[in-house]
């Protein structure tokens, strides 16, 4: 039997890229696209390296629905498209807040116009814990309101889930999952395929390996005075393999059994909140290594504590996170060592 294609856009970025190793793993033959406006081709490298298989992959942008009426013509019966491709620092979206709502939302737009024509129907969606908002009570589960954006990035991904609501409201065929990420961190245990910024790191993890390889000065910790336990904001940092595994649950489902609605939303993350200096103090206990940090002012943007309530995504998709914390900055701290050829 021929196996199922899926269509991965932003299958070159850090998600992306570990999504498709999973998908090769259970069966799948993905297709990527991506523009490389966030990413790397050395991650298309090292896909290749962990699965052993040929790509097929289209160079584009996600916004250009003449591009993605090439790809989908070429090639042909398609059965699920995941959607990764988007913008996703919070900082980088309150500087820049046009651009984010330009690229998240318009991509989306076409993306879904382009797979209706040609009778592509399952989607899954890349969404965010930041749709919560600051949230009232944590662990958030899916039932939370989605309070006011922290950040023009939350807001694209509460904008996009309400489009693929209404989108799969009037419409009986189109089936629809967003996953709603917590903080994905780590890299593939084999340290062929991990988090690759294009410019200086937005997020904290590849700040933190990087400043370890010296090739940042110092970590700057984003506040220490939240009404947090030790000052610093708490996340629900999840290894991205464990992420990646989700993805391929949920288009199981979708092509399976199917969902209940046509459309569906899950939390991925471990259930357990760490505060930023936790992560740091971790970091620095698994690795060995000494880091050169220290407190500075507060990010725009950020949400103090949030942490996911993960029990739909175990009830419905049958997924747990699987790995700690722990086991993601040991994994991080072996591709940095990796890619910058370090031997420490
Ligand atoms: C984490 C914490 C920073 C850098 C991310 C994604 C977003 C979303 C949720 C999906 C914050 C602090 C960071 C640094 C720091 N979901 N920090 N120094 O903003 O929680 O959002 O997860 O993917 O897409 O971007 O992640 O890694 O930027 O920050 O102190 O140099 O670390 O203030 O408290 P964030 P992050």
């Amino acid at each position: 039997m021929k196996s199922k294609k899926i269509l991965v856009t932003g299958g070159a970025g850090y998600i992306g890229a570990h999504t498709v190793v999973e998908l090769f793993a259970s069966g799948y033959s993905p297709v990527i696209i991506d523009n490389f406006s966030k990413s790397d081709r050395t991650l298309l490298d090292g896909i290749e390296k962990i699965t052993g298989k040929a790509l097929t992959f289209y160079e584009g942008d996600c916004t250009d629905r003449q591009f993605l009426n090439g790809v989908f013509e070429k090639e042909g019966k398609l059965e699920g498209v995941m959607h990764f491709a988007a913008y996703k620092s919070v900082g980088e979206s309150v500087e820049f807040p046009i651009m984010y709502y330009q690229n998240n939302i318009n991509s989306l737009l076409a993306l879904v116009e382009v797979m209706k024509e040609h009778q592509v129907n399952n989607l899954i969606f890349s969404s965010s814990c930041t749709v919560y908002g600051e949230p009232d009570s944590i662990p958030v589960d899916e039932y939370a309101p989605f309070k006011k954006a922290e950040s023009p990035y939350g807001a694209t991904k509460q904008m996009c889930e309400q489009i693929l609501e209404d989108a799969v409201r009037a419409d009986i065929d189109l089936k629809v999952i967003s996953l709603r990420y917590f903080n994905p961190i780590g890299a593939h245990p084999s340290a062929m395929l991990g988090e690759l910024p294009i410019d200086k790191p937005n997020n904290l993890v590849p700040y933190i390996t990087q400043t370890a390889a010296s090739i940042r000065e110092k970590l700057v910790i984003f506040g220490g005075d939240y009404d947090t336990p030790d000052g610093t904001c708490i996340r629900d940092f999840i290894h991205i393999v464990d992420l990646a595994q989700a993805h391929v649950k949920a288009i199981d489902k979708l092509l399976g059994e199917g969902i209940s609605d046509g459309y569906q939303y899950y939390n991925l993350g471990t259930g357990q909140g760490i505060s930023v200096l936790q992560l740091v103090k971790e970091f620095i206990e698994v690795t060995g290594v000494k880091l050169n940090y220290e407190i500075g002012p507060r990010r725009a943007g950020d949400v103090v504590k949030t942490y996911a309530n993960p029990t739909k995504a175990k009830n419905e998709l049958n997924w747990s996170a699987q790995y700690t914390s722990r086991d993601a900055l040991r994994d991080a701290w072996a591709w940095e060592k990796r890619l910058r050829r370090l031997n420490t």
